[in-house]
């Protein structure tokens, strides 16, 4: 391997930068070239990139967002454009591609590996916290400081006017951050898409803390469960709050990523690179009990992350 590509794929995630970075460095130190392709999938099909080098990853570590910028490229799915994608790597040296994503990406990365035989490994970057086998990705600590920082806020206007807030937060299907943030700022109710709503056990429990006194209420609310106006709508002049409603939304994804995110993602660009270069390709960095390996891309895409449920006892028993 002579020159390998890198793209930041899908939603973009705090740290992605940072992996940027450790993946540059590392190819580099090794005699590497590297190309870093803009908009992910997009850049590769539209030929729009740029050279990395040790000194131009300089000073993006604390940045949010991405560098190369990021897209959603539904076309990917065609694999005629995919072979547009292969055709372009080969035309560019490329020996190599560094796929920085969530599930979609990881689909992309996996399909162009098994039909063209280009050797990727995928690191693994959303704030869902969705993608099996790892135990954290990119960008989900950084999220849930950002999300619980908001609740907490929320909680001392909440406390001032004696309100309940119900706050939606990110996920797509996973309550992971739902659960979480909720967990870190003591919610009294957290209502995730893994577990089935039940209105009225929450309304007693929640009218029952009112009536001991209780002066403000959190209500945390995954996107994949209902939207907070639908929550909101349920509890109206039933728990003895006067109600408000915030949707976090895309302020989850911003923000300078956390001490944890960026050494994560500087360990796993590191390895990644590391991978490559022992001759593994189809391969995701996985974060398993603190160590980093690497799980088979086709493996990881077959499974579901699971919720742990233990979680969600010790929600329901500390609120
Ligand atoms: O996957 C990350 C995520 O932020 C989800 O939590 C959310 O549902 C989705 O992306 C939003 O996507 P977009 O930025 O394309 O609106």
């Amino acid at each position: 391997i002579k020159k390998i590509g890198i793209i930041t794929s899908g939603g973009d995630a705090p740290g992605m930068n940072a992996a940027v970075r450790a993946v540059t460095r590392t190819a580099t130190s090794n005699g590497l070239e590297v190309i870093g392709f803009y908009k992910g999938y997009a850049g590769i099909l539209d030929k729009e990139y740029t050279e990395l080098t040790y000194a131009s990853v300089g000073g993006i570590m604390e940045k949010g967002g991405t560098i190369l910028r990021t897209a959603r490229v539904p076309g990917f799915k065609d694999p005629n454009i995919r072979a547009e994608a292969a055709r372009n790597l080969k035309e560019l040296g490329i020996d190599a591609l560094i796929v920085i994503g969530g599930e979609g990406s990881l689909t992309g990365a996996k399909l162009l590996y098994e039909e063209h035989g280009i050797p990727i490994v995928g690191i693994p970057a959303s704030i869902d916290n969705d993608i099996p086998d790892t135990d954290m990705a990119i960008g989900v600590d950084t999220c849930l400081n950002t999300a619980v920082d908001s609740m907490q806020k929320l909680k001392d206007t909440a406390s001032s006017h004696e309100r309940a807030f119900i706050v939606e937060v990110m996920g797509r299907g996973s309550g992971y951050i739902a659960l979480m943030s909720g967990i870190a700022v003591g919610a009294e109710g957290i209502i995730i898409p893994e577990l089935p709503i039940d209105y009225d056990q929450l309304t007693d429990k929640i009218w029952e803390q009112r009536k001991r006194g209780k002066i403000n209420c959190i209500i945390v609310v995954a996107e994949g469960a209902a939207s907070a106006y639908t929550v909101a709508r349920h509890f109206e002049n039933k728990i003895g709050y006067e109600t408000r409603i915030t949707i976090l939304g895309h302020i989850q994804r911003g923000g300078s990523p956390t001490a944890f995110d960026r050494i994560l993602a500087s360990r796993m660009g590191y390895e990644a690179v590391k991978f490559l270069l022992n001759g593994e390709a189809g391969v995701m960095v996985a974060l398993n009990r603190s160590k980093l390996i690497a799980v088979p891309i086709d493996k990881v895409l077959s499974e579901k992350k699971e919720l742990d449920y233990e979680l969600v006892k010790l929600a329901n028993t500390l609120s």
